[in-house]
C-alpha cells in the first residue's frame, strides 16, 4: 500500500496480527459536546482525532468551551480535559465548520437553536448537499429559528438566530440516532419536557452519555424523553475502539484463509453490534467477550478467525444498527457463496457519498455480479474479484471497505482520494500494512 492520497493494494493470505482500532466517532463528537456543556472539567480518554470529530472540538471551542491536551498522537488529541462551561455557551466569532461531518453537524444544531445568539453551521461540498430538513423540522417545532442557506433546498450552510425553545413530542419519520440526538440536545435548552419516539431503535450512545453525566432522562416504549433545564455533572470519559472500524479487519480475516485477528477495546453497544450478528450468520467465526462497561458502555475484545462465509439478508430494523457498515458487509457478501440481499437501506443514499451507488459501481468494476435497487442492492457471491482502478467518491467508508476487497482480487487494486479516510480512521493505512505484513 502507497501514501499521499491514493492507495495501491496487492492480494494477501491469511493475517496473524492483534490492533486496536482508534476511538468511537459517534462516542467522541458526543463526549466533545455534552463535556462542553458541564459543570466543570472533564477528562476524555481515548478521543479520536479524526478530521470530524477534531472539527466538533473546535466547534466547542469556537463557543468558549477551553481544553488541556494531555496526549496528543501524530493526527490530533487523544487526551483531554475539557472544562465543561456549565450551559453557558458564548458566540462564536466565526462561522462554524463541520467539515464532513453529519453527525457534528446535526449535533451542534440542536444546542445552537436554544442559544441567546446568533452562528453558522457550514461543511464541505458533501455536507452541504446532504439532508438537514430532518433537523430543522423538529427544531423549528420547538420554537427555533433557523435557516437552510445551501445552494440545495434544505441544505447547509445553517444559520440560527437563536431563541428561547419550547419542548417537543416529536415521532421521528427516519430512524436516525443524529436526529434524536439533535432534539435530545435542544431539549436539554427548552423548558419543559421533550420527548422523542424513533421508528426503530437507533444508536444510543447519546442516552447513554447523558446518563452518565447525571441527567435524568424518562424511557417509553419507542421513546426517550428529556426534562429541561438540567446542567451535566462533569465527569471523566474512556471511549472504547470503534467497532465500524474494526469491522474492516473483522471482514478481511473471516473472509481470509488461515487467519485469526484480534482487536482490543472495541465498543460493545449492543446498538451497534449488528455487524457481528450479519457476520455471525454469514458463518463467520467471531469470539467476542466484554472486559468493561466504563461510562454505560460496554467494550472487549473481538478475535476473528478464517471462515466460509455464505450470502444472507439484511433489512427492516437491523438496518439503522448497522448503517455505516454496509459497504464493507457488501464487499464481505461479494466474497461469500450464495447471494447476500440488501434492502430497506435508502438512507445510505444520503450518506457521504450515494452508497448504494459508490459501493454497486465499484463492486462492478472489480467483476462482482451485483444488482442496484433503490434501497439496496443485490449480490451474488462467489465470482473472482479483479483489481481495479476504483475512485472512493470522497467517502472514508468506501475507500476503506475496497482496500479490503483489494486483499482479494487478482491483480492490484488502485484508490484514488483516499485522504477522506482520516475524517473517522486517522492510521488506516498504517494499521492496513499492519495487517497485510502479518499475511502468511
Ligand atoms: C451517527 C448516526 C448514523 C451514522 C453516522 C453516525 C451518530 O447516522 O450513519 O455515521 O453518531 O449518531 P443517522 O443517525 O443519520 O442514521
Amino acid at each position: 500500500m502507497n501514501s499521499s492520497h491514493s492507495l495501491t493494494i496487492h492480494p494477501a493470505g491469511g493475517f496473524f496480527t492483534e490492533l486496536t482500532v482508534p476511538g468511537d466517532k459517534s462516542i467522541s463528537h458526543r463526549a466533545a459536546i455534552i463535556a462542553g456543556l458541564a459543570n466543570g472539567p472533564c477528562r476524555v480518554r481515548n478521543y479520536l482525532p479524526s478530521e470530524d470529530c477534531l472539527n466538533t472540538l473546535r466547534a466547542m471551542k469556537s463557543l468558549g468551551v477551553t481544553c488541556d491536551y494531555i496526549d496528543t498522537n501524530q493526527y490530533g488529541p487523544t487526551e483531554i480535559i475539557i472544562h465543561g462551561t456549565s450551559m453557558s455557551l458564548s458566540s462564536p466569532s466565526t462561522v462554524i465548520d463541520c467539515g464532513n461531518s453529519g453527525t457534528g453537524m446535526r449535533l451542534l444544531a440542536g444546542i445552537l437553536a436554544g442559544q441567546n445568539f446568533e452562528s453558522t453551521l457550514t461543511g464541505d461540498a458533501s455536507l452541504c448537499s446532504r439532508p438537514m430538513g430532518r433537523i430543522i423540522k423538529p427544531l423549528e417545532g420547538m420554537g427555533a429559528h433557523l435557516k437552510a442557506t445551501g445552494d440545495k433546498e434544505g441544505c447547509a450552510p445553517l444559520i440560527f438566530q437563536g431563541r428561547a425553545l419550547a419542548p417537543i413530542r416529536y415521532v421521528m419519520p427516519v430512524a436516525s440516532a443524529q436526529v434524536k440526538s439533535a432534539v435530545l440536545l435542544a431539549g436539554l435548552f427548552a423548558h419543559g419536557t421533550t420527548s422523542v419516539e424513533q421508528p426503530a431503535i437507533t444508536r444510543d450512545h447519546t442516552e447513554r452519555m447523558l446518563t452518565d453525566f447525571g441527567i435524568q432522562l424518562g424511557y417509553e416504549e419507542n421513546g426517550i424523553s428529556i426534562e429541561g433545564g438540567q446542567t451535566p455533572e462533569a465527569c471523566n470519559l474512556d471511549i472504547p475502539g470503534d467497532i465500524s472500524s474494526a469491522a474492516f479487519w473483522l471482514v478481511a480475516a473471516a473472509a481470509n484463509k488461515n487467519s485469526s485477528l484480534t482487536l482490543r477495546g472495541v465498543g460493545l453497544n449492543p446498538t451497534r453490534t449488528a455487524v457481528l450478528k450479519v457476520l455471525l450468520r454469514m458463518g463467520a467465526q467471531i469470539d467476542q467477550s466484554v472486559t468493561t462497561e466504563g461510562n454505560g458502555e460496554p467494550a472487549g475484545d473481538l478475535v476473528a478467525h478464517a471462515s466460509e462465509l455464505r450470502g444472507t439478508e439484511i433489512s427492516g430494523s437491523e438496518i439503522p444498527n448497522l448503517i455505516d457498515e454496509i459497504p464493507i458487509l457488501a464487499v464481505a457478501g461479494a466474497l461469500a457463496q450464495g447471494t447476500m440481499h440488501i434492502r430497506d437501506a435508502a438512507e445510505l443514499r444520503v450518506k457521504e457519498s450515494d452508497r448504494i451507488r459508490t459501493v454497486v459501481d465499484n463492486l462492478q468494476a472489480m467483476g462482482a455480479n451485483v444488482t442496484e435497487h433503490d434501497d439496496g442492492m443485490t449480490i451474488k457471491g462467489g465470482a473472482k474479484l479483479r483489481g481495479a482502478n476504483l475512485d472512493c467518491f470522497g467517502d472514508h467508508r468506501i475507500a476503506m471497505a475496497f482496500s479490503v476487497a483489494g486483499l482479494f482480487a487478482a491483480g492490484e487494486t488502485s484508490i484514488r482520494n483516499t485522504e477522506c479516510i482520516a475524517t473517522s480512521y486517522p492510521g488506516f493505512e498504517d494499521d492496513f500494512s499492519k495487517v497485510c505484513g502479518s499475511s502468511r
